[in-house]
């Protein structure tokens, strides 16, 4: 039986987190899930961040399903002791080097979305960002003193296997879409972006048939909400990734809307890819324990598990099936309605998904 870990974690992270496992077990009733602490969770109980039965219970795991870290409450401690430090601490703990997420259209978001519809159109990119190196974990990393004035220092730094593992990823998927590949960088100022590009040339000696181009990160910006249907793959470094990413949730329709999934090199005990699956977006303090979070990327992250970790391909296109089917009714939480006060919460989002996946699968 399929052996998931889920971490719920801080904010709305348990509630998007809960209606994504009620649409996992209206899809597959022969799951078992662990539920185990993580993030401020695991501190408000005592525990370090990320505690040591949790780490155990994701290494027995064929999966992990994650909400989100972050609790205002924690954030004077060392920051090797916040919630935030324990996901950088899972990523690295699985070497989990490829964060692949998804960006489209979803129905609805041209009613919400800042960009014009006519911008919008046909936009279907996927975001690869190298997840277990750069800034987030370069050395030195440190708070000093230099002539009497704080001063601070992170350190970016890749190496080249660090970097072809990640851009290989990024190939490999542009050969199942429409074979286009963007590799930002910021080559005209960075080192490691000189390294990056060039490795990024070397690995495409193996790629004849993906069409590659390069843009440096500010210009990729700029055309990601002029044109965003010029994109099919991006792959980029960790920090530029986390951005343009957030940048690119503009397209989903919400923030709330954006799944993730990352990987590593390991297998798992189903025959798929261990993976960590999460939403984008963080604990969202403002609307936690308000029952107004939006569960799609939650839910969609769920769907990206199914098909990568327990090679379930149908049970994928079922949710995102009902979850598209929902939107196309007009349904939404609040952030992706036009009419906030009309809009239904988490749990009555989630009711009309379990539902549409009983009536498509009825058909
Ligand atoms: P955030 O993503 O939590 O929230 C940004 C804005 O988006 C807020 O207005 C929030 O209400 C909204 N939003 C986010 N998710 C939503 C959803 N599912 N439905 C509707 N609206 C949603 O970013 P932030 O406010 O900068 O950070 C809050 C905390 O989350 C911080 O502690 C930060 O470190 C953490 N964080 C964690 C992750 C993660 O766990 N992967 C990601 C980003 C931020
Ligand atoms: C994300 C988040 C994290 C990141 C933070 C919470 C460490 O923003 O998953 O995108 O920067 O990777
Ligand atoms: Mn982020």
């Amino acid at each position: 039986m399929p052996h998931i870990a889920v971490l719920g974690g801080d904010g709305i992270g348990p509630e998007v987190t809960r209606a994504a496992l009620t649409v996992l077990r209206a899809v597959r009733d022969d799951i078992a899930f662990e539920h185990c602490l993580f993030g401020g969770a695991g501190l408000a109980a005592g525990l370090p961040a990320f505690p040591e039965s949790t780490r155990v219970a994701c290494e027995r795991a064929d999966a992990v399903l994650f909400g989100a870290v972050g609790d205002a409450r924690f954030d004077t401690l060392p920051p090797s002791e916040r919630p935030e430090s324990a996901l950088l601490a899972i990523r690295r703990h699985f070497e989990l080097y490829a964060n692949v997420r998804p960006a489209r259209v979803l129905p609805g978001a041209q009613r919400v979305s800042p960009l014009r519809p006519e911008v919008l159109a046909g936009a279907d990119l996927v975001v690869v960002r190298e997840l277990a190196g750069g800034l987030y974990y370069g050395e030195p990393k440190a708070r000093y003193a230099r002539d009497g004035v704080r001063a601070a220092v992170d350190t970016l730094a890749y190496d080249e296997r660090e970097i072809e593992r990640v851009v290989r990823v990024a190939f490999d998927l542009a050969r199942t879409r429409r074979r286009r590949l963007t590799s930002v960088d910021k080559s005209n100022v960075l080192e490691t972006s000189r390294l990056w590009r060039a490795v990024v040339c070397e690995v495409a000696a193996s790629y004849p048939d993906v069409a590659l181009e390069h843009l440096l990160v500010d210009t990729a910006a700029m055309h990601l909400v002029c044109r965003p249907s010029r994109f099919d793959v991006m792959v980029t470094e960790n920090t530029f990734g986390d951005i343009l990413s957030d940048e690119a949730a503009a397209i989903a329709g919400s923030i709330g809307a954006l799944p993730s999934a990352s990987f590593g090199d390991a297998r798992n005990s189903c025959g798929g890819r261990f993976g960590l699956y999460e939403p984008i977006a963080g604990s969202a303090p403002d609307i936690a324990g308000k029952n107004r979070a939006n569960p799609i990327g939650a839910m969609l992250s769920a769907g990206m598990l199914l098909e990568a970790s327990l090679a379930d391909v149908d049970g994928n296109r079922r949710i995102v099936d009902a979850v598209e089917h929902v939107l196309e009714a007009g349904i939404a939480t609040p952030d992706m309605d036009p009419s906030p006060e009309r809009a239904v919460s988490t749990t009555e989002f989630t009711e009309h998904v379990v539902n549409a996946l009983v009536s498509v699968a009825a058909c």
